[in-house]
């Protein structure tokens, strides 16, 4: 939601522009609606944006004639004001002095605005952002220093966001401020950048400060000083971080969007996980104790990882747990009640959703134990979380999640499995999870082909259900969150027992419904089977060869037969038609999985 960078290297560079620039498409995921850059050269500031992808922007607006030794960026999804030019940041001053770039919410900007506006100031855009360098440059017109201004300027924001800045009269300092969304300042040899993620800084070096929240500060190559907003300096020395991930891994490799290489390397997404969650022995074995021990398990994310929560709740409960599964962004009203007593699981690839968050801090202040399961262990969930599983799936770059899911899901089966009291049960999962990586192949393998005749239809379609029971439901609503975040199809997902109570009278002839038969309850699937069928519903079913009964052979017009597996695997790996269905469904319809209209990977915002 909004990606952010900013570098500044020791010696003038004519490429500025271009590194910004590859800077900004390792952020694209975080937004697309505009990009923008501000470069510091000889004293000047200039600015370039426009509305549109990186690459275009880039190419109309000459960011490569860009040169000078400091700039930011900024890549958009738009919360103040349409995604047009004058809304693009980076903003700027009314004497083109300071430039501003800026993720999150400024809740105050309206009295800001007016303030300022009373004070002769001139805006132009409808953003929240614009008020920041006004307001800079208004506390320096009465002498502060450029830090001072900015830091006094920060301290009269109210919201969530993270800021970087420049000045004119700075050649190699960036200004940044941090409340709520994530900032981590990198450092390298000559260079030093500060970015909402750390995919922007990799390619530079893999050290890292991740900043907490309410720390604003300065940093220029070779110096970095940090402060907490009414506290002292900050001592770094302990706060540096080493990154794991290579920069080779953020390539699109030979596949033509990011979407179907993250479906195809689940084989490997999972093997990572897996192992990674043996050699974290410990740390599983302390999150494991936390459910065990706790009177109930609260499972909370959004989207994706909310329905990795729905299958994990469902999971812990046949093993004899009181579990359940919420909405982070309802987490206010299903939390209370909750006490010391209580687990609660926060489950979030980017470790940095603003609901999931509140979730885990609301969870923190009742007393409840948390334990996170995130992909990325410098996110500020997995910092606050009191016990963290990371998850190991490598980086997910298309905005719909698909190899991150699977990994939650795995890791949550894997984390029931560890705590179930029954050891006979524990070493048969296990057992049956250490094939999950050669399963996962041979699941691609069997859905690929059905998958890409079945998008040729839905290309089509206007509307679709996707029905499950008991386990079956979470696959099914997350197989239709799919279809419709990156194909537009209208999706939705029942419990399939519901579909009489309502939806069926939407059925027509060829109105397409995919079941989704896993585990518990499947024998009752049969009879919705049937009724679908009976009104002329173009029926698709997933499910183990094995359950293929001479009902559903008749009833159904396609099958995606899948291997016979264990109920843990078939939860882990039946989704993946689904992921394979979406995709060449967004294919055939002209469009582009990676970046899906209006939505963003990382929501930041409430
Ligand atoms: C956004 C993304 C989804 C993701 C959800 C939760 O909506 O587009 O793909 O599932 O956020 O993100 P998280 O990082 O918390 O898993």
């Amino acid at each position: 939601m909004c990606g952010i960078v900013a570098i500044a290297v020791s010696e003038r560079r004519e490429d500025l522009g271009v590194i910004l620039t590859e800077a900004l498409k390792r952020l694209e995921y975080r937004g697309y609606d505009s990009v923008g850059v501000a470069v510091v050269d000889s004293g000047v500031l200039r600015v370039a944006k426009n509305v549109g992808a990186v690459d275009a922007v880039a190419k109309l607006e000459g960011f490569a004639r860009l040169s000078g030794s400091v700039g930011i960026g900024h890549t958009r999804w738009a919360t103040h004001g349409a995604p047009t030019r004058e809304n693009a940041h980076p903003h700027v001053d009314c004497g083109m002095r300071v430039a501003v770039a800026h993720n999150g919410i400024i809740e105050n900007y309206s009295e800001l605005k007016e303030m300022l506006r009373s004070r002769g100031h001139v805006f132009a855009s409808e953003t929240d952002t614009e008020v920041v360098p006004h307001l800079v440059e208004e506390l320096k017109s009465s002498g502060a220093d450029t830090y001072s201004a900015f830091k006094r300027a920060i301290s009269m924001l109210r919201g969530a966001f993270a800021i970087v800045a420049v000045d004119a009269g700075h050649p190699r300092r960036i200004f940044f401020a941090r409340k709520v969304s994530p900032l981590i300042v990198g450092l390298g040899d000559g260079v030093v950048l500060v970015s909402s993620d750390i995919v922007s800084i990799l390619p530079f070096t893999n050290r890292a400060v991740v900043l907490n929240d309410d720390e604003v500060g300065y940093a220029e190559p070779g110096l970095v000083f940090v402060e907490a907003l009414g506290g002292g300096p900050a001592d770094l020395s302990s706060r540096v971080v080493q990154v794991e991930y290579a920069a080779e891994d953020f390539g699109k490799g030979p596949y033509e969007h990011y979407m179907l290489k993250e479906i195809y390397e689940q084989p490997h997404s999972l093997a990572q996980t897996l192992s990674g969650l043996v050699s974290a022995k410990e740390e599983v074995e302390r999150a494991a104790r936390v459910l065990g021990e706790s009177d109930n398990v609260y499972v909370v994310g959004a989207g994706s990882s909310y329905h990795a929560s729905l299958v994990g709740a469902l999971y812990f409960r046949y093993l004899g747990l009181r579990a359940y599964a919420f909405v982070a962004s309802e987490a206010s009203v299903y939390l209370r009640g909750v006490g010391e007593g209580d687990a609660v699981v926060a489950v979030s690839q980017s470790g940095e959703t603003i609901d999931t968050l509140l979730a885990v801090r609301e969870s923190v202040r009742r007393g409840a134990r948390v334990v996170a399961l995130v992909n990325n262990p410098l996110s500020t969930i997995a910092r606050e979380a009191g016990t963290y599983v990371y998850l190991r799936s490598g980086p997910e770059i298309s905005v719909a999640a698909t190899k991150t899911f699977t990994s939650q899901v795995a890791a949550l089966v894997y984390l029931g499995t560890v705590l179930a009291k029954d050891g006979s049960h524990t070493s048969r999962v296990l057992e049956a999870l250490r094939r999950l990586p050669e399963v996962t192949a041979s699941v691609i393998e069997s859905s690929e082909g059905a998958a890409r005749s079945l998008a040729r239809r839905m290309s089509s379609a206007q509307s679709a259900y996707y029905l499950g029971r008991a386990f079956g439901y979470p696959i099914s609503a997350e197989g239709a969150l799919k279809i419709k975040e990156v194909a537009y199809v209208h999706a939705e997902a029942y419990p399939a027992g519901e579909s009489k109570h309502g939806p069926i009278s939407l059925v027509v002839r060829e109105f397409p419904v995919f079941f989704t038969v896993v585990g518990e309850l499947d024998e009752l699937v049969e009879g919705n089977v049937e009724e679908m069928k009976a009104r002329g519903a173009y029926v698709v079913t997933v499910l183990p060869r094995d359950r293929v009964t001479p009902v559903l052979e008749r009833n159904s017009d396609a099958m995606i037969s899948l291997p016979r597996v264990s109920l843990e695997v078939s939860l882990v790996t039946y989704v993946i038609p689904y992921q394979l269905l979406a995709y060449y469904t967004a294919v055939e319809r002209g469009l582009n999985p990676d970046r899906p209209r209006n939505l963003a990977k990382t929501v930041t915002v409430f």
